[in-house]
């Protein structure tokens, strides 16, 4: 309730939803080996998954979701699977724009496009272009992210700006990130068992609710996101006061 004072437009739920839910999503190998299946045939499950919650965001009003697709670190995956994953992202950015528009969502791509195929950054412009100006979720993808690489990034474009260098706080690098202007995530969920940050919004996750749960990415369905709401919904967030200051 302290947090969005500063944005208008995105209020706390009054019954207790996160505004905005940023997802590891962890599982989609072991999801495959387990059906005897390829990797890459884990991560393309892995996509319906990632449908069925942006519909579950959608229907229950969320403002922002977040996803962490491909760190910095994933690049020391086998040659294969990474080819086959920036394929994947490329068919599903091309196949799926349309029905994300359709339904008013707002794509963002964040993470260093620098050594992205060429094809895949047009893709991810004009896809970026096409949803700008919607106005229902927000769609954050993290690809060739980490939440040390975006710190780096923003630190050094302010330290280029002469009229910064004097005043640099914490307002001041919050809004040189990638998702400046957006509120912080109120829910962070991984999937596959792990209990790590592994490099996601370093900055952004300093007060955000952490859950985490052994169910693989594939199987992650609607009701399962809803354990995980349900489960913030009974969490106090203090904020660092006391839990009578805050009454
Ligand atoms: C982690 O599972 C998953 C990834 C590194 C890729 C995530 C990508 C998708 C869900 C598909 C594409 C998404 C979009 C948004 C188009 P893992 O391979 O680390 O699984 P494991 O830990 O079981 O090996």
């Amino acid at each position: 309730m302290f947090k969005y004072a500063s944005h208008p437009g995105l209020k706390a739920h009054a019954d207790n939803l996160p505004v905005h839910v940023a997802i590891i999503m962890d599982g989609n190998g072991r999801w495959a080996k387990r059906q005897n299946l390829s990797r890459t045939k884990g991560h393309i499950q892995g996509v319906q998954t990632v449908r069925e919650v942006i519909g579950a965001c959608q229907e229950k009003n969320i403002s922002v979701l977040t996803l962490f697709a491909f760190g910095v670190e994933n690049w020391k995956r086998p040659t294969k699977e990474v080819r086959n994953l920036f394929r994947l992202f490329f068919l599903v950015l091309r196949k799926d724009i349309a029905k994300l528009h359709e339904n008013s969502i707002k794509l963002k791509i964040i993470g260093d496009r620098t050594v992205l195929h060429k094809a895949l950054v047009s893709a991810i412009n004009e896809a970026e272009d096409l949803t700008r100006h919607n106005t229902g979720l927000q769609l954050n993808i993290a690809v060739n992210y980490s939440g040390r690489w975006d710190l780096l990034n923003g630190i050094q474009k302010l330290m280029k700006d002469p009229m910064s260098k004097k005043d640099i706080n914490e307002d001041a690098i919050s809004q040189v990130l990638s998702l400046a202007g957006l509120p912080e995530p109120d829910l962070f969920i991984r999937t596959g068992g792990v209990q790590r940050i592994s490099n996601f919004m370093l900055w952004e996750l300093a007060y955000t609710e952490l859950y985490f749960t052994n169910t693989l990415w594939p199987d992650f369905n609607k009701s399962a996101f809803e354990l995980a709401l349900n489960d913030y919904a009974s969490r106090e967030r203090r904020f660092g006061l006391t839990a009578e200051q805050l009454g």
